[in-house]
């Protein structure tokens, strides 16, 4: 049942304190990918979430939402979009910029990976500011693709990303495991 997952991924979480920087707390998922009952679970319900949205794709958001995305894609049996880092992809693409505490940073897609009809599930590992969910969401609305929802791991509920991303998601639904 669900205490039982959300206790058995919690436990293959590590708190790695002062990374990558002094005062912040990582959230080392290296422990889940490395057990394959947790990351069977894991994957499993990630897959369920993409069925009752109805997703017809799934987005993965670079690094980690690449290997969570594809084996839940796999699993519910749906295309894997890859949203990447700006200079990475090699086809025509849609770009997107959103702003970090310092700087910004630039996500992109290839174009003909989404379109008209498609209902794509956002897959990532962690929600903390939503600055890259949120900048994901944009893109797949840019390509004339709806926004089925967003599943992640973990949520980082004291940063505000989910009041962030109220907008963005217009009413789809967002599932922290
Ligand atoms: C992390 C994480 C999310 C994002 C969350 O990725 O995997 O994608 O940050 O932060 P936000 O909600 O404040 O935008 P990171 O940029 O560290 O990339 P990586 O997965 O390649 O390490």
């Amino acid at each position: 049942d669900t205490t039982d997952l959300t206790g058995l991924l919690l436990s293959r979480i590590r708190d790695v304190p002062d990374h990558p920087e002094p005062g912040v707390v990582f959230k080392d998922i290296t422990p889940l990918l490395a057990d394959p009952a947790a990351f069977t679970a894991l994957t499993d319900a990630l897959a369920e979430v993409a069925g009752d949205t109805g997703a017809t794709k799934v987005v993965g958001l670079e690094a980690r939402g690449f290997i969570l995305g594809a084996p839940v894609a796999l699993r519910a049996g749906l295309g894997f979009i890859p949203v990447r880092k700006a200079g990475k992809l090699p086809g025509a693409t849609l770009s997107q910029s959103y702003d970090l505490e310092y700087g910004s940073a630039e996500i992109e897609v290839h174009a003909e990976d989404l379109t008209a009809g498609d209902r794509v599930l956002v897959v990532d590992d962690v929600l903390a500011t939503g600055g890259t969910a949120e900048a994901s969401l944009e893109l797949i609305r840019r390509a004339g693709a709806e926004v089925a929802g967003l599943a992640v791991l973990m949520e980082l509920g004291f940063l505000g990303g989910r009041a962030r991303l109220e907008p963005a998601l217009a009413g789809a639904p967002l599932k922290a495991l």
